[in-house]
């Protein structure tokens, strides 16, 4: 007999974590969330937070979304991506980041009701954990998982208090492993990965110092210091990150992987922050030093069972792109409803198949995807003349022949501007945060041929409501004046089904399924004198299917099935898709 039980038992707080536990408090399931340490993130790691994962938290409610904006630095504060000498010393150039080149950020507008913005994870945690806790989460910290074992009707997890010494027992019908990227889960649940772990060293330094004369004029989340021949490698390339504009800060700075992790003491921690300022008599609070390594590994297989892992504990790379804590959140936001639906009996347990059908390939996107941003830096280097000495001081010499009035130069300067413009599949990489489409048993696509992608597809947001893609985002308006996005209208927790006029079959197919199935469909009707209204006509060129078609949106926002236009029996077609997407 086990010392606790509850439905679904969440080991670790973090982004992943805290948001798998707010997500299922917030439709009704019964769960614990556990952290072995006795608090939440205490260093900022995770700060870029995608226009997706702000959808996440809108869905969690107005509130939630609300007070992340609050907490976060603007997304104008955000992009103008400097490389530079150091912080007092020379500009070698500038890229416009994270939406903030106007034709970026008309895309942003285009695709999302909501902002990217730079939200630290010592912000982000505490709202989705206090979230979780403030809906029904049953939270236990300073407690940690052990091991478990699983049977056929649930799992039995061993954890340790921390506090007391002893062990105890908790009951589950679920285990959900958000442990982190050393996730014991994930290892004691078998799960499989390729890749490989520790690729390079890391170290970061936390401190404080007022930077505003230096910065403000220029305002980033990151400043790119080249210094040749001070660090590892000879490049000395270091990383001063913005964490609240503009005076708390983190400079990420490299080791030798080959070699033990430095200890690195306040007198060395001042050195490297005064080094990458450039200024000798900086005055500073160093607030924290921590090493890290670069991974570069993801899961091949998510689930065995009943557990499953999300976060780093599935994908584990470098902060490139600041992938992590978004996805980590987005694997709860499409692994949580189905929980939901298996444990209230509205779903077959085969539903939770699809989440590693859905979320493997995106692990390994971004695990790609983060390391190759690594490695593109190289082409900067090189156009420097990082690349053609060791000896600091021909490198100082490569990079200050650009400046000089030569064809050699002039194409010097041509390639270092390409080089930094090529590192908008790091800093600008939308497509990459927007186009998951899924492929699984939990999306009928009726055959429908996939829409090709006709501009770049880690660049640029390109929305379809063919079955898998999330659903487009378009601004519609109520009698009384109210503005939603598409996205306000589904999600939730519910299935959605959007139509227009001529659609009135689908409304009421809706309501019957819904009673039938003993769930809470909602139905939307967008057209002319319908509770909603598309005045711009945006949602009509969007949407892909006729007035009187129909979108299946699933709670996550993907897009299940779609019919382009009404058929004789609705709801015969609806209960199709249902018991196909349900398994039941
Ligand atoms: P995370 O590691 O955050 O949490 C794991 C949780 O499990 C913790 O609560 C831990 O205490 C707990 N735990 C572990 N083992 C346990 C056990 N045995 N028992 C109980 N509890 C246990 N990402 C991003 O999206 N945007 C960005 O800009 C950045 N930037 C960034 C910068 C830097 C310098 C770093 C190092 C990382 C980033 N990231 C990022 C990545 C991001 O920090 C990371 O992807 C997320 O924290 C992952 O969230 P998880 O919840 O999966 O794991």
């Amino acid at each position: 007999m086990a010392d606790i039980t509850t439905d679904v038992l969440i080991i670790g707080t973090g982004p992943a974590g805290s948001a798998s536990a707010a997500l299922l408090s917030s439709y009704g399931v019964e769960n614990l969330v556990i952290n072995r340490y006795r608090w939440l993130a205490s260093t900022p790691r995770a700060h870029i937070t995608n226009q997706r994962t702000m959808e996440v938290l809108r869905d969690l409610g107005r509130d939630v979304e609300d007070e992340a904006y609050m907490f976060a630095a603007e997304q104008d504060l955000m992009g103008e991506n400097v490389f530079c000498t150091s912080l007092t010393g020379e500009e070698i150039g500038r890229m416009k980041s994270w939406g903030k080149h106007p034709l970026s950020r008309a895309e942003h507008q285009l695709s999302s009701p909501t902002l990217m913005n730079d939200l630290p994870q010592t912000f982000m945690e505490p709202l989705l954990y206090k979230t979780a806790c403030s809906r029904g989460s049953q939270s236990r910290m300073s407690t940690e998982y052990r091991s478990h074992v699983q049977d056929e009707d649930g799992v039995t997890t061993t954890c340790l208090d921390r506090l007391t010494g002893k062990e105890f027992t908790v009951r589950s019908k679920y285990l959900v492993g958000a442990d982190g990227g050393n996730s014991r889960v994930a290892e004691h649940a078998g799960l499989t990965f390729e890749g490989k772990m520790g690729v390079a060293g890391s170290m970061n330094i936390l401190f404080e110092a007022d930077l505003s004369r230096l910065v403000a004029h220029r305002p980033s989340v990151l400043y790119w210091v080249l210094q040749p021949g001070a660090d590892v490698g000879g490049i000395g390339m270091g990383l001063v990150r913005m964490v609240r504009p503009w005076n708390e800060w983190l400079i990420v700075w490299g080791y030798d992987i080959n070699q033990p992790a430095p200890s690195v003491d306040e007198a060395h921690a001042k050195k490297v922050v005064r080094d990458l300022v450039g200024d000798p008599d900086l005055e500073m609070t160093i607030k924290s030093v921590s090493t890290w390594t670069v991974n570069n590994m993801y899961a091949t297989s998510m689930s065995n069972g009943r557990v499953f892992c999300m976060g780093d504990a599935t994908h584990r790379h470098p902060p490139s792109n600041g992938l992590g804590s978004n996805t980590s959140i987005q694997d709860a936001f499409n692994l949580a409803w189905k929980l939901a639906f298996v444990l209230k009996g509205a779903a077959d347990q085969k539903l939770l198949d699809s989440y590693q059908d859905e979320r493997a390939p995106v692990a390994k996107q971004i695990v790609t995807r983060a390391n190759k941003s690594i490695e593109e830096f190289g082409p900067i280097f090189k156009a420097l003349g990082l690349l053609d000495s060791i000896d600091p001081v021909k490198m100082q010499q490569n990079m200050d022949a650009r400046c000089n009035n030569t064809v050699a130069a002039e194409e010097q300067r041509a390639a270092i501007r390409k080089a930094i413009a090529d590192k908008v599949y790091e800093f600008d990489c939308h497509g990459v945060e927007m186009n998951q489409r899924y492929r699984s048993g939990a999306i009928v696509t009726d055959g429908q041929a996939e829409p090709a992608f006709a501009r770049d597809p880690e660049l640029h947001c390109q929305q379809t409501s063919w079955p898998g893609a999330r659903l487009p985002h378009a601004w519609v308006y109520s009698a009384t004046g109210e503005k939603l996005s598409t996205l306000d209208l589904a999600g939730h927790g519910k299935f959605t089904v959007l139509t227009g006029i001529g659609g009135q079959g689908w409304i009421e197919a809706a309501r019957t399924l819904g009673k039938e199935r003993g769930i809470d469909i909602a139905a939307q009707l967008i057209g002319p004198r319908q509770p909603w209204q598309d005045f711009t006509g945006d949602w009509a060129n969007m949407r892909e299917i006729r007035d009187s078609g129909v979108l299946l949106v699933r709670p996550d926002h993907h897009i299940a099935w779609r019919s382009e236009a009404i058929v004789d029996d609705p709801s015969a077609e609806l209960r199709r898709v249902l018991t196909t997407v349900l398994g039941k």
